[in-house]
């Protein structure tokens, strides 16, 4: 991805402050970052913000989205309800290499409670710099997208 693309974050209560801090990492990257929030830890439902967040990444608004809950898991189930997102979770960067090199990935999840501050912008990172290599692949994200369809 190059500079100025769109990325949009959101999360739950339980990840704000995780939120925040790679907001302000990816935006020092030179990535145009639109946070969708939410901005109080009051107890909120990631269903929500997890269908807002892919939806603006389904439009076309935002090219990539990076989500965020306690495990990531239940924000990533409701993203990839969304028509056009392949959201995965990832714990580890050669996993988050792995899901744009091969599953051409739209959509980052991340649990706050599982991945350290650290290791989180680690997988941004790979999660960002790695690009789609299409091929085989292709065929595959095809076959995904029948299904979709
Ligand atoms: C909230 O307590 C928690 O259930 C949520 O952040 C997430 O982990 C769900 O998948």
């Amino acid at each position: 991805m190059t500079a100025n693309t769109r990325i949009v974050l959101s999360s739950d209560h339980a990840a704000i402050d995780l939120r925040l801090a790679i907001a302000a990492y990816v935006a020092g990257k030179g990535y145009a970052i639109v946070d969708i929030g939410p901005t109080t830890t009051e107890s909120t439902h990631y269903p929500k913000h997890g269908e807002a967040a892919a939806r603006m990444v389904a439009s076309g608004d935002c090219a990539l989205g990076i989500i965020l809950c306690g495990t990531g898991q239940g924000i990533m189930m409701a993203a990839n309800k969304v028509k056009g997102i392949r959201c995965g979770v990832c714990m580890d960067t050669f996993s988050a290499r792995m899901i744009r090199q091969h599953n051409d990935a739209n959509m980052l999840a991340l649990g706050a409670r599982v991945v350290g501050d650290m290791l989180a912008l680690d997988i941004v990172d790979a999660f960002l710099d790695a690009e789609f290599e299409g091929g085989r692949h292709g065929t595959r994200v095809d076959m995904i997208k029948e299904i979709e369809a």
